[in-house]
């Protein structure tokens, strides 16, 4: 039985449309899933749509619609965006569903039953206008609120609360022993750093009073959930399998624990802290805890992308403007997993020309013609052992170590200096003189095919990031053998192998902004 691989990522809030970091995040996971793939493993793909909550129901109070219709138009916008970026999940979280509340709705039952969740009543600021309480966090330099919470009054409410700090010293002794629990590891120091801070517990509640849009409490009606208690949950709501807490599903058990794809901002409290500890009161096993990939953001112009800026990048313009793999292209390679980067068009149009039209299209272009203008396109799989073998079976050794460190921009510059490789390797034979000398015609027969193996190999390395482009390269080579690591080994375009003919891939990208 091959190996079994879940992941899922965040669920992207549903208060706007999609934007760039959404996008980023969700063709990252994409392209991890895909070279699972490759690797034979079988893969479960989860993402999906965080609905309730304050800021949703805000939302559509302001657009004079229900939050029904609100969230059904914005999750129209994510499903058609993954659609045309080539995101391909096997499975939709969206938390409106009857599937996941149903499963909120016992886990919170049960957590009462056993006295993991209690009711008090706590006092505390409260800004009117935002509709929150607010923590000390929310104060300015000079230690009071801004004028941006209006209006801010002193308030007691009565609210469920999740014992959240009992679990303190298991969660340090858990990052501790678990080295992979937190990717990058500098991540995790931040995370144990924030759980020794760890005091109170978690208000997982809201009156209906001032929050209808949320998963009504089993046990009390006045009380809807908090929508970080609701959207975590998604991960084993909407798990292969099922999760029934009564009766662990074996299905269930095969695929978890997940990987799980976030951004930075959500690793603290949410991810490292919320959730951990949910799940181990909910009695999973420390074997059972999910490891949590943590990638850093897109920012433009070194500052935050945000609505009130006006600065947030459409990724659905841009797929149109440039070309879906071109996007998915930009955001693998011109960022380096768990660190920020910054967004420019113009880097995007370059590194596509240079690395995409100029380097590998050419490679492809210029071998793919030279064997039909001297071969009529038919390949000679000769006894000569030449350089490229070697540097192939480096690229795809150097590919793969980088991606199963999710390094993607490292394991595609592997690809990418290979295609280099290759066109110096052009260079220096030239066929072109090699086709003039009758006596050196096993030559020229030798180094087409090295070159039109070397695209093969290369197509199926860069399918993850460019599925699409790795197809073309295929029926360019008029080849119909298998999209998989265990194929990317030398030698297996046959001898009287005919080749397709050259059609561009990768067009350059004529455009003002490439400077
Ligand atoms: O946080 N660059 O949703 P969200 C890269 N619903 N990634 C970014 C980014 C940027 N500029 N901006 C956001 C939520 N992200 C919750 C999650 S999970 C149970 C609930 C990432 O729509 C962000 O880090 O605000 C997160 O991983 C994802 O996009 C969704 O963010
Ligand atoms: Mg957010």
């Amino acid at each position: 039985m091959p190996p079994r691989f879940y992941l899922t990522t965040a669920i992207d809030y549903t208060n706007g449309a999609p934007h760039l970091g959404h996008a980023y995040e969700k063709v990252l996971a994409d392209v991890i899933a895909r070279s699972r793939r490759l690797k034979g493993e079988e893969v479960f793909f989860l993402t999906g749509v965080d609905q309730h909550g304050q800021k949703v129901q805000q939302s559509a109070e302001k657009e004079g619609v229900r939050p029904e219709a609100f969230v059904a138009a914005v999750t129209a916008k994510f499903v058609a965006l993954w659609k045309k970026l080539g995101v391909e999940y096997d499975g939709w979280a969206a938390t409106t569903e009857p599937r996941h509340k149903q499963c909120v709705q016992q886990l919170l039952q049960r957590l009462f039953d056993e006295g993991k969740l209690y009711k008090a009543k706590q006092g505390g600021h409260y800004s009117v206008r935002q509709e929150q309480f607010l923590t000390d966090k929310e104060r300015g330099d000079d230690g009071e609120f801004g004028p941006e919470w209006g209006e801010v009054e002193y308030r007691e409410e009565e609210n469920y609360y999740f014992r959240l700090a009992e679990h303190r010293d298991w969660l340090l002794a858990l990052i501790d022993a678990q080295e992979d629990l937190v990717l990058p590891a500098f991540r995790r120091g931040e995370l144990r750093n924030a759980v020794e801070k760890l005091g109170g517990d978690l208000c997982v509640s809201r009156p209906k009073s001032r929050l209808s849009w949320g998963i009504e409490f089993p046990f009390d009606p006045e009380f809807v959930t908090y929508v970080w208690f609701d959207a975590l949950l998604n991960y084993i709501s909407f798990a292969p399998g099922g999760y029934d807490p009564a009766a662990r599903s074996a299905e269930f058990h095969r695929w978890w624990p997940a990987t799980i794809v976030i951004g930075k901002d959500i690793l603290i409290p949410a991810h490292g802290i919320y959730w951990l500890i949910m799940l181990h009161a909910l009695g999973f096993s420390d074997h059972e805890m999910p490891r949590l990939l943590v990638h850093g953001w897109w920012n433009i112009s070194g500052a935050k992308m945000s609505k009130s800026l006006g600065n947030v990048v459409d990724p659905d313009q841009l797929a149109d403007t440039y070309g879906a793999e071109t996007l998915r292209y930009y955001l693998m390679s011109d960022i380096s997993t768990g660190k920020d980067a910054d967004f420019s068009e113009q880097r995007l149009v370059e590194r596509f020309n240079s690395e995409l039209a100029n380097s590998l299209g050419n490679l492809l272009n210029r071998s793919l013609s030279m064997s039909h203008r001297y071969r009529d396109g038919m390949l000679r799989k000769g006894e000569t052992e030449g350089p490229l073998r070697g540097q192939a079976s480096a690229a795809v050794t150097a590919y793969q170590e980088q991606l199963d460190g999710y390094q993607v921009h490292a394991a595609l510059n592997a690809v990418l200096e290979f295609a280099t490789a290759c066109n110096t390797y052009v260079e220096m034979t030239a066929p072109w003189k090699l086709a003039k000398d009758p006596e050196r015609a096993a030559t020229l027969d030798h180094v087409l095919y090295e070159l039109t193996e070397s695209l093969r190999i290369i197509a199926i390395l860069i399918s993850p990031v460019l599925p699409n482009a790795a197809l073309a390269i295929f029926a360019q080579l008029n080849w119909q053998g298998e999209m998989s690591f265990a194929a990317a080994e030398w030698g297996m375009l046959p001898d009287g192998h005919q080749l397709g003919k050259p059609v561009p891939v990768f067009p350059r990208i004529e455009s003002a902004t490439a400077g």
